[in-house]
């Protein structure tokens, strides 16, 4: 098989043939939209380094809620910024928490909608640290008992999946074993496995009002240098019971998603963080990119690479566009 014989571009020549031997095809099913729950009534805000999201009091949500059914997006995964934050983050597992009264909230509203919640610390505690600080860095097995008690208090309030985003080690475990004995062994967890210590954030961070106090989050974090160590990560969630792992960020990431597809068996997730949104947005606004484009481009990338799900701020524009 060679050229002049083999001609690569017979299978290009037009927009039929090109869709025929696709191999990537987004789907609306491959998105989860992030969503902000704010403390308070009537809120509304535009997060403005985040063109077209906004920080919602659950008493706004419904509009949002029901354009999201209305594009076909099947989930949401819940961040919540509470108004009083401490040292042990106790909003964060409180009964009337901002994510508690949300989720019950969209269950009232609608049964088309999966719901999961981000389960970490850093929103609720006044140092923005992912769990309990002593001497100066975050605990790991007293964090545990935290997020543990977080997730089981999401799940009460009706959550379909958790979604631990801490990095704290065995927490997959201690999750997993809270659920079980609570009577929620049904209820799924999607690890964020190979989180990274990632400048892309930054955002993100605004959005929910949990830039770290003091430091880094590079103790519990991943060193973005590195490969082979999100395998490791991946698998001692996959020992843990995880169901499905996600790789975060997605764009600069793409080798370790790749890996973490062809090495597991369970579905993986990538998220497309708020820096990566915020870049495109910037361009675009400047008249550098085709909006639209890149940002096609970018998600098609990130299912190419292995993404099953892409945690993506696109979602709704995405969806928009495959509808046509
Ligand atoms: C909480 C959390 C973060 C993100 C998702 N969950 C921030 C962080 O770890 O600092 C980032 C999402 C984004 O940038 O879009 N731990």
């Amino acid at each position: 098989m060679k050229f002049p014989e083999l001609r690569a571009r017979r299978l290009r020549r037009n927009g039929l043939i090109r869709d025929m031997v696709r191999e990537t095809v987004l789907s609306p099913d491959d998105f989860i939209y992030p969503l902000f729950l704010i403390d308070g009534e009537n809120v509304k805000n535009p997060i403005p380094s985040m063109a077209g999201t906004f920080q919602y009091s659950v008493d706004r949500i419904e509009e949002e809620i029901y354009e999201l059914v209305e594009l076909g997006i099947k989930a949401v995964i819940l961040f919540g910024i509470p108004e009083h934050k401490d040292e042990l983050g106790t909003e964060a597992y409180a009964d009337e928490g901002v994510i508690q009264r949300g989720v019950r909230k969209i269950r009232e509203l609608t049964d088309r909608l999966y719901i999961i919640t981000d389960v970490c610390m850093c929103e609720y505690t006044s140092h923005g640290h992912c769990g309990l600080v002593e001497d100066g860095d975050v605990h790991n097995d007293k964090t545990l008992e935290l997020l543990a008690r977080e997730a089981l208090s999401h799940a009460r309030a009706g959550a379909d999946m958790v979604a631990p985003s801490d990095m704290m080690d065995g927490r997959i475990g201690r999750i997993r074993r809270a659920l079980d004995e609570k009577g929620f062994s049904h209820i799924p967890i999607m690890s964020y496995a190979a989180k990274y210590a990632s400048a892309f954030y930054g955002p993100f961070r605004d959005a929910a009002q949990s830039p770290p106090q003091f430091g880094d989050r590079k103790s519990y974090q991943m060193d973005p240098a590195n490969r082979r160590e999100a395998m490791k990560e991946v698998m001692l969630d996959v020992e843990e019971n995880a169901d499905i792992v996600m790789v975060k960020p997605a764009m600069p990431y793409l080798d370790i998603i790749s890996d973490v597809k062809q090495n597991t068996l369970l579905p993986v997730a990538a998220y497309n963080v708020s820096g990566e949104y915020a870049m495109v947005n910037a361009a675009a606004k400047m008249g550098w990119i085709d909006r639209e484009n890149a940002m096609m481009e970018m998600l098609t990338c990130i299912k190419r690479a292995g993404a099953d799900l892409i945690l993506t701020y696109f979602a709704k524009d995405a969806a928009k566009l495959l509808r046509g």
